[in-house]
C-alpha cells in the first residue's frame, strides 16, 4: 500500500538533517503533493502556525521539527519541553481533530542507558538529560492524544549534509594526525536514508504504534562512538590514529546513556532485515558535502 506517498503530506522542519532526506525522497516520488514546511512558517513555540499548516489538509504530517541541541537544552529546559513536547501534544490534538496520521521521530535517550541488553520498545524509560526527557513528554502527550500515529525512535543519525557525527571525525580526521574518541557509550549508528526507507516500508504495510529504527549490525554491542570513529576516519584519511577515551575525559553538560542499542525485533519482523551500519556508512562516506 503506497497510496500514501502520492499525499497531500505536510512535512515538518523540512530543512533539518532528517527533512532534507524526506525531501530527496519525495523528489523520486512523481506526483506527490507535499508541503515543504520550514521555521518560521512553522513555528512550534506558536500553536497558531500548526492549526494553519493543518487547515491545508494533509492526509499525513511528517514531523522532522525538534529542539535536538542536547547539551543546549540543559540549560533551556522551557523552550526544549515546548518544541518538543507541548508543541507535539497539540500537533497530535490537531492531526486527531482532522483525522490526519501523524509520524513524529523520538530517540534512544528517552532510556537511561544503564542497561545491557537491546531496549525493546515497551521497556521501562528513564531519561538522563533533559532532551531526552522532553522528547520522552513529547511520546506521551502523542501517546495519549488518540492521533493515528507512527512514533519512531532513532538513534546516532548522520546524513552527507548537516552537523553531525560523520562529517566532524570525516573533517577533523583530513586536518589532524589522531583524533580521540569515547569507547565507553555504545549504540546503532543510523542514516537518514535508512531511517526514511524504515520509516518508508513501516507507512507502505500500514503500520501504527511505537517502533525502533536503526541501522543494525554488532549484535546487542551494536558499536562505540570510537568503532565508528575509526570506519569513518578509515575513509577519510587512513593516516589518521583513531585513539579510545572515557566519557569521563570529555565532560559535557548533558549526560549521555552509556548502553543506547535499541532493540530492532519489532521492526524486522513488521518489514524485513535492516541494513547493517557498516553497510549505511560506506554509502554515505563518498556523498559528503564539503
Ligand atoms: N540527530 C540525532 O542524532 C537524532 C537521534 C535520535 C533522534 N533524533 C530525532 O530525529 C528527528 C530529526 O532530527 P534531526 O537530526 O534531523 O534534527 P535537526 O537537523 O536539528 O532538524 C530539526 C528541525 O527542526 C526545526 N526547528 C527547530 N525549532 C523549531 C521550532 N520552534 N519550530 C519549527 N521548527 C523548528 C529546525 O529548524 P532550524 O534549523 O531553523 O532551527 C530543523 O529544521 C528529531 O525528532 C530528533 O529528536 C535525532
Amino acid at each position: 500500500m503506497t497510496a500514501w506517498r502520492e499525499g497531500p503530506i505536510a512535512l515538518l522542519g523540512a530543512d533539518g538533517m532528517l527533512g532534507r532526506q524526506w525531501q530527496l525522497f519525495f523528489s523520486s516520488t512523481p506526483g506527490a503533493r507535499v508541503a515543504s514546511l520550514t521555521y518560521p512558517t512553522i513555528d512550534f513555540e506558536r500553536d497558531e502556525s500548526l492549526s494553519r499548516v493543518l487547515d491545508g489538509a494533509p492526509r499525513l504530517v511528517i514531523n522532522c521539527a525538534a529542539y535536538t541541541n542536547v547539551d543546549q537544552a540543559e540549560s533551556e529546559p522551557d523552550k526544549a519541553d515546548r518544541i518538543n513536547a507541548a508543541a507535539v501534544g497539540t500537533l497530535a490534538r490537531l492531526c486527531r481533530e482532522r483525522d490526519i496520521t501523524l509520524v513524529h521521530y523520538s530517540t534512544d535517550y528517552v532510556f537511561d542507558g544503564q542497561g545491557t541488553a537491546p531496549y525493546a520498545v515497551d521497556d521501562p524509560t528513564n531519561p538522563a538529560n533533559i532532551y531526552g526527557r522532553t522528547k520522552l513528554r513529547g511520546e506521551q502527550l502523542l501517546q495519549a492524544s488518540g492521533c493515528d500515529h507512527l512514533l519512531i525512535r532513532t538513534s546516532w543519525l548522520y546524513a552527507p549534509w548537516a552537523k553531525n557525527f560523520v562529517r566532524t571525525i570525516a573533517a577533523a580526521a583530513k586536518g589532524k594526525p589522531e583524533l580521540r574518541v569515547v569507547n565507553d557509550q555504545r549504540g546503532h549508528p543510523t542514516s537518514t536514508a535508512s531511517l526514511v526507507d524504515i520509516t518508508a516500508r513501516l507507512l507502505d504495510r500500514n503500520l501504527r504504534g511505537t517502533f525502533h529504527a536503526t541501522d543494525d549490525g554488532g549484535g546487542d554491542q551494536g558499536c562505540t562512538w570510537f568503532d565508528f570513529a575509526t570506519a569513518i576516519a578509515a575513509y577519510a584519511n587512513p593516516s589518521c590514529r583513531v585513539l579510545p577515551c572515557s566519557t569521563a575525559e570529555f565532560p559535557r553538560p548533558a549526560a549521555r546513556p552509556a548502553y543506547s542499542v535499541l532493540d530492532l525485533r519489532k521492526t524486522i519482523a513488521a518489514i524485513g532485515p535492516l541494513k547493517p551500519w557498516r553497510e549505511a556508512l560506506a554509502e554515505v562516506l563518498p556523498r559528503l558535502e564539503p
